[in-house]
C-alpha cells in the first residue's frame, strides 16, 4: 500500500498547532505496519535555510489555470523514521516567514499557494515514478486534492481520503478565482458555496473516504458542523472518527531534554524538581501553591471567553498559573495585564516555544483546557503523560479520552465540565484543586493512572489503514 500524506504543516519543521504533530507522528506509526507512506509539505522558507539537510530530487511543472510553475523536490526524512518527506518548493509562494501569514494577516494569495501545494502533491508521483494507492489530504489547504482527483483534472488513479482537523477553518474565496487554480466545471460545482469557493466543502464532497480526528467530534459535526452539517451528512456513510495519537518518544517525560529532571509514573521525583524549575525560571513564588498549567493557541476556540469571566475567582483558589500562547491580541494583553497584577502567580509567555511547552507541561499540576470546541486536542494527552491532571470540557475529544476522577474507586484521569460556563468550569477546577489539597495520595494515583495510559499512535494507525484497504477495495 502506497500512501503519500499531504499537509500544510510538520513538526518540528513548520508547527502552528496539532495538524503538525499528527502529520509527524501518523506516517511513521502506518510505515511500522508495513505501508511505503511518504509525506509531502511545502517548502517554506525555515526549511530552505536548512537545505544541506536535504538531498534535491529534481524538479517537475505543475500547470494550473493555463500558467506553468516549477515545483522543485527536496528530500529528507521525519526524525526518527525512515519516512520520506518531500518538500515541494516554489518560491514565490513559500518562501516566507510565515506558514499562513505573518503578525496575525493571513497571507493574501492563500488559495494559489495551497492549490499549488495540493496540485504539486498531485503530480509529486509520476514525477518519481511511485504512484500512490490513496492521497491523504489535511484540512482545507490540501483539501483540493480529492477535488482535482474526483473532476478528472489530472491523470491517476489514486484514491483519496481527507481528514478534518477543524472543522472551523474553512477555507473561502472568491468564485472567480476558481478558473485560476485549474478547477474545471465539475471541480467548480463540488467547491461552489453560494458565491464564493469553500474548499472544505469541496474535499468533503470529493473524497473517497472522510475521517475526522475523534469519534465524539465525528458525530458533534453532523448537527453542529459549522455550516457543512449537509455536506457531512450527505457522506455520513463515508466519514469516520479515528482519535489522534501523540509521538510518545518525542513527549516522554523520562528522556525529554527539555526537562531539569527525568520521572516516571512509578518515580514522580524528578516532577517535583521540575515543578521548582519552573517557578524559578519564570519568577514565580517558590511555594507549594497548586500550579495550574495552559499552553494553546491564543484562539476563542480554547475557551478563553470563559477562562476571562472566571479569571479572579479561579486565582482566588490560591493557585498559580502560567500560559504559553500566540494569537488573539486581545487575550495576549489580557495575560500579560494579569502577570503585573498577580506578581509571583501569574506568568504569560507570549510566544511558540517547543522547550517551554514541554516544561510547563513537567512543571504544572493542573493542565487547563477549557475548549469550547475541542477536534482531538493533544495537550490534554501530553497532560497525561507528564502527570499535569487535566481539567477540560466535555467536548469532541476532550469528552473521549477524559474521564472524571474518581478517587474512592481509582478511576478516571482528570475532572470535566459539561455546560460551558465559567461556573462550571470553575467548580471542575475546584474539585481538582480540593483533591489535590486533601487527599495527596488519591492525587498520586491520580496522575500515575494518567502516565500510564497508552495513546500512542498504534491504534490509531491500524485504523487509518483499514480506512485506506477499504478505498482501495472499492
Ligand atoms: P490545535 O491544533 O487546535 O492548536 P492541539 O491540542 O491539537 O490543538 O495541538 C496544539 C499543539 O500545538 C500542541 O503540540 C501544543 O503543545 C502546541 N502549541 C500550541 N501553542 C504553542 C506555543 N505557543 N508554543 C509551543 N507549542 C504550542
Ligand atoms: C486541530 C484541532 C485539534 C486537533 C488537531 C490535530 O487543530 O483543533 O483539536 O488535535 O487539529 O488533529
Amino acid at each position: 500500500m502506497r500512501v503519500l500524506f499531504v499537509a500544510a504543516e510538520l513538526a518540528p519543521f513548520a508547527k502552528v498547532g496539532g495538524l503538525a504533530d499528527v502529520a509527524a507522528g501518523l506516517p511513521p506509526a502506518l510505515a511500522r505496519l508495513g505501508l511505503d507512506v511518504r509525506v509531502a509539505i511545502p517548502k517554506y522558507r525555515a526549511i530552505g535555510e536548512r537545505a544541506q539537510d536535504f538531498a534535491s530530487a529534481g524538479t517537475f511543472p505543475v500547470t494550473m489555470g493555463g500558467k506553468d510553475l516549477t515545483c522543485s523536490v527536496s528530500q529528507g526524512i521525519i526524525p526518527a523514521s525512515d519516512v520520506p518527506i518531500y518538500f515541494l518548493g516554489h518560491d514565490p509562494y513559500f518562501d516566507r516567514r510565515g506558514i499562513y501569514g505573518e503578525q496575525n494577516e493571513e497571507y493574501p494569495d492563500s488559495l494559489a499557494r495551497f492549490a499549488f501545494l495540493s496540485r504539486a502533491a498531485l503530480g509529486l508521483g509520476p514525477a518519481l515514478g511511485w504512484l500512490p494507492d490513496v492521497i491523504h489530504a489535511n484540512d482545507w489547504h490540501t483539501a483540493l486534492a480529492p477535488v482535482y482527483l474526483r473532476a478528472g483534472a489530472v491523470d491517476l488513479m489514486s484514491r483519496s481520503v481527507l481528514t478534518i482537523h477543524n472543522l472551523a477553518y474553512q477555507g473561502w474565496f472568491p468564485i472567480d478565482q476558481a478558473a485560476a487554480v485549474g478547477l474545471n466545471e465539475a471541480g467548480r460545482k463540488l467547491v461552489a458555496s453560494g458565491r464564493q469557493l469553500n474548499l472544505l466543502r469541496g474535499g468533503i464532497q470529493a473524497a473517497d473516504w472522510i475521517t475526522t480526528v475523534s469519534p465524539t467530534y465525528a458525530e458533534e459535526i453532523l448537527t453542529r458542523g459549522e455550516g457543512l452539517e449537509d455536506a457531512l451528512q450527505a457522506r455520513r456513510d463515508s466519514l469516520t472518527g479515528i482519535l489522534n495519537g501523540i509521538d510518545t518518544s518525542v513527549w516522554d517525560p523520562s528522556t525529554d531534554p527539555h526537562l531539569w529532571a527525568p520521572y516516571s509514573s512509578t518515580d514522580l521525583a524528578g516532577k517535583v524538581v521540575n515543578k521548582r524549575a519552573l517557578q524559578e525560571a519564570l519568577g514565580l513564588a517558590p511555594t507549594a501553591a497548586p500550579l495550574l498549567g495552559m499552553v494553546s493557541r491564543l484562539a476563542e476556540q480554547k475557551g478563553f471567553d470563559l477562562l476571562l469571566v472566571a479569571f479572579e475567582r479561579m486565582m482566588a483558589f490560591g493557585i498559580q498559573f502560567v500560559l504559553l500562547g500566540e494569537g488573539d491580541a486581545r487575550y495576549a494583553s489580557f495575560f500579560r495585564d494579569a502577570e503585573q497584577r498577580y506578581p509571583g502567580r501569574v506568568r504569560a509567555l507570549i510566544e511558540f516555544s517547543e522547550p517551554w511547552a514541554h516544561r510547563i507541561e513537567a512543571g504544572a499540576d493542573i493542565f487547563l483546557m477549557p475548549s469550547r470546541f475541542e477536534p482531538a486536542g493533544l495537550n490534554q494527552l501530553y497532560s497525561l503523560r507528564y502527570g499535569a491532571v487535566p481539567v477540560v470540557h466535555a467536548t469532541g475529544g476532550l469528552k473521549d479520552t477524559i474521564r472524571e476522577c474518581d478517587p474512592v474507586h481509582d478511576r478516571g484521569n482528570g475532572f470535566l465540565f459539561a455546560e460551558y460556563t465559567a461556573e462550571a468550569m470553575l467548580e471542575a477546577v475546584g474539585r481538582a484543586i480540593r483533591l489535590w489539597r486533601t487527599d495527596p495520595e488519591a492525587w498520586r494515583k491520580l496522575v500515575a493512572r494518567g502516565m500510564a495510559e497508552d495513546h500512542s499512535w498504534n491504534r490509531p494507525a491500524r485504523q487509518y489503514c483499514a480506512v485506506y484497504e477499504r478505498v482501495v477495495a472499492r
